[in-house]
């Protein structure tokens, strides 16, 4: 296994456009990092710069110790699962997982023992003897995966590689891949666009948007502490509430929106240079309280409630104040009904401030 360290790594495809504009970052030996970020925002170029399957228009590579600016892909000691991964038909799922070996002249027993040995990890055992055609979706993308597993490679890269799956299988599979990661304390990267697959899977993730890293933290910190508006609008669903308005000082501070006024009850000291000036204020729906269900939280604002959408194990009130949208995650049990008005607070520790010129976080 080896690290990865990019340092101001950039892309410009031939026809100029900026595809990665200076990433720098390093994924630790044994990590397992996730990409992630919408479409188009450069995740798979960045992945096949680190595979070399895309030459790199600036800055440095380097896998282990070695830079690998100009080290051709097959010697790079990477595996790469595609989005678009394709077994061969006429081959069994044995041949298909040893085939690549059987390419670089691995001898047959060496073959068979790491056949055998992903076989196993990802339940393929029953298998091995059929072809893709005769296998279910979930299988194929496992033979997908058992055929880098085998290569035993320094740095596993995985594009997207559940997104062909339906929801409950993308889970499941999900788990297998959390889990051989525990298991072989492999060096991971895993793109995706999906934020939960993101969140449960990442030990660390980078958001990626327009080709700039916008952030790389823990799930936790990402989603408790977005350094700014792209990154606090993309974790988390439904997404986070925001309301702008000028920040103005009272008895405490107050958010002056165009329907009325927020009392904040917080005093981030960073807010001091923001007073009179506008500002943006973002909480999160489960942060959005309703009034009397909670002890001790007082009323900071109305809402005219408008849809209900119950979810089972939680409730969704989706509302709405003057111009603005907002959406609160309650309990089951609400008795919340829509067309009705809604009392709502928050503690203020909850709150995320965000400068509206730059979007960066304040505090
Ligand atoms: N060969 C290419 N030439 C020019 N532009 C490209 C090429 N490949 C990808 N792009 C552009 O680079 C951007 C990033 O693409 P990509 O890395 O595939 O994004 P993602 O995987 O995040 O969806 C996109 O705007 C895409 O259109
Ligand atoms: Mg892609």
């Amino acid at each position: 296994m080896a690290a990865v360290r990019l340092d101001k790594v950039r892309k410009v495809y031939p026809n100029g456009h900026v595809a990665l504009k200076e990433a720098s970052f390093e994924i630790a030996d044994g990590e397992l990092l996730v990409l992630v970020g919408p479409s188009g925002c450069g995740k798979t170029t960045l992945l096949r710069m680190i595979a070399g399957l895309e030459s790199i228009s600036g800055g440095t590579m380097t896998i282990g110790d070695r830079v690998v600016n100009d080290v051709a892909p097959k010697d790079r000691d990477i595996a790469m699962v595609f989005q678009n991964y394709a077994l061969y038909p006429h081959m069994t799922v044995r041949e298909n997982l040893g085939f690549g070996l059987r390419l670089r002249g691995v001898a047959k027993e060496e073959i068979d023992r790491r056949v055998d040995g992903a076989s196993g990890m990802l339940g393929l055992d029953e298998r091995l003897d059929h072809r893709p055609a005769a296998l279910s979706g979930g299988q194929r993308q496992r033979v997908a995966l058992g055929r880098a597993l085998v290569r035993d490679p320094a740095v596993f890269l995985l594009d997207e590689p559940l997104s062909n799956l339906d929801a409950k299988l993308r889970l499941s599979t999900r788990v297998e891949i959390a889990r051989i990661h525990r298991r072989l304390g492999a060096t991971m990267v895993y793109v995706t666009h999906d934020q939960i697959e993101a969140m449960t899977l990442g030990q660390r993730i980078v958001v990626l948007n327009g080709g700039v890293i916008q952030q790389l933290d823990t799930p936790m910190n990402l989603y408790n502490k977005p350094a700014n508006l792209f990154v606090a609008g993309f974790l988390g669903s439904p997404a986070m509430n925001l309301f702008h308005g000028t920040l103005r000082r009272a008895d405490g501070l107050v958010l002056e929106t165009r329907d009325g006024a927020i009392a904040l009850g917080s005093d981030v000291a960073a807010l001091a240079a923001y007073v009179d000036k506008p500002v943006i204020v973002g909480i999160r729906p489960e942060d959005l309280l309703t009034v009397g269900d909670h002890e001790g939280v007082a009323e900071r604002l109305r809402a005219h409630v408008e849809v209900v959408e119950p979810v089972g194990n939680e409730v969704f009130l989706n509302m709405r104040q003057g111009d603005d949208e907002l959406v609160a995650r309650v309990p089951p049990h609400s008795t919340v009904q829509p067309g009705t008005d809604v009392a709502l607070g928050f503690l203020p520790e909850r709150l995320h401030f965000f400068d509206p010129e730059t979007t960066a976080r304040i505090g």
